[in-house]
């Protein structure tokens, strides 16, 4: 596949689905979106071009977002836009027998030469791939939301997952300005979300066990760990601070960490009684009375994306 003439189907609209695709079309593919729910297909150029309109704002596109958005085109049946592409992304619901079913007509629609790609967070890509006919050809690549603004993708090998379907997937990925990372084995959370979810795990166990509140445990996460961690990663840190010392921090405190093979007491309670967070207004922190809302939180995630990803550009600028 010549990356340079990549045709992108991305399928799902929802969330995820247009921003990989606007992620495509900023970086130059022509790309259509699939989507079973006609309204939210239809809606979807708009949304995209929305988004390209505050990127234009803050310097992050190098064309006029007329030309990006007539990149993108809608088409409601899935078959016709496998039959036209060569690279598929699926962003579907996260349900198994969905993505299979998804992936079954990809492989009956789509040339054998087509790389088969699945934006899942959780699902196994062996059995995703089990009902194709070519599961070497069916790969993980797993974006991070917002996907336009998230540089980090998981190229993911299913069992059967051939080397050169993984190889063109990262060129393609890295075509389009992304940092992609190998997942050798087909691992449940990939890289990203086990990490992500030991976080997690012991993040409400300091909770549930009275040592900080919601606000001092995230304080400390982003104050301490995270400014530092967009340079450095965990095992450069350890090398920093030298491996003898992870090593005898290590002897102590691994005993002391959570170590729960199921959600906690406190997450259980708070599910049961409907506080699943700004959904429903409520979840560790008050969304309704509390110091921030949902529209501050966003619109600050997206203002350090978009500063961290400008101040690369200009650096790439200059070298
Ligand atoms: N939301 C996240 O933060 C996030 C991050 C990384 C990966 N993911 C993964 O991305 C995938 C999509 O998640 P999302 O948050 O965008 O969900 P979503 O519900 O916003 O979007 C899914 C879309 O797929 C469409 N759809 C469902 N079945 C379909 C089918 N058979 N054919 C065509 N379209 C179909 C739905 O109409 C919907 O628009 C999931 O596998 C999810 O695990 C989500």
């Amino acid at each position: 596949m010549n990356t340079d003439r990549a045709k992108v189907a991305v399928i799902g609209s929802g969330l995820m689905g247009r921003g990989i695709g606007l992620a495509f079309a900023i970086g130059g593919h022509d790309v259509i979106l699939v989507d079973l729910n006609l309204e939210i297909l239809n809606k979807s150029l708009e949304q995209a071009k929305s988004t390209l309109s505050i990127l234009e704002q803050e310097g992050l596109t190098s064309e006029p977002i007329d030309k990006i958005s007539s990149r993108i085109s809608l088409e409601p049946s899935i078959e016709q836009a496998a039959a036209k592409s060569n690279f598929i992304v699926e962003a579907v619901f996260e349900n198994l027998e969905v993505k299979k079913d998804t992936f079954r007509k990809l492989d009956g629609a789509s040339s054998v030469e087509t790389i088969l790609a699945s934006n899942t967070s959780s699902l196994p890509i062996s059995s995703i791939a089990s009902a194709t006919n070519h599961p070497e050809r069916v790969v993980g690549a797993h974006f991070w939301n917002p996907p336009h603004l998230m540089p980090a993708v998981e190229v993911v090998y299913g069992e059967k997952t051939n080397d050169s379907i993984v190889s063109k997937t990262v060129e393609i990925l890295r075509d389009i300005g992304k940092k992609p990372a190998i997942v050798r084995k087909d691992i449940a959370g990939q890289i990203g979300i086990r990490i992500l979810y030991s976080m997690i795990r012991e993040a409400t166990y300091l909770v549930e066990s009275g040592v900080a509140s919601a606000e001092d445990v995230d304080t400390v996460v982003r104050e301490a760990l995270g400014t530092r961690l967009e340079v450095v990663g965990p095992l450069e840190l350890a090398d920093l601070s030298g491996v003898d010392l992870v090593n005898n921090v290590a002897k102590g405190l691994y005993k002391t960490l959570d170590d729960s093979v199921e959600p906690q007491k406190i997450v259980k309670d708070m599910v049961a009684r409907g506080e699943t967070g700004i959904k429903s207004g409520k979840g560790f922190y008050n969304w309704k009375s509390g110091s921030q809302t949902v529209d501050e939180v966003l619109r600050k995630r997206d203002s350090h994306l978009i500063k961290i990803l400008r101040e690369r550009r200009n650096e790439q600028t200059r070298n």
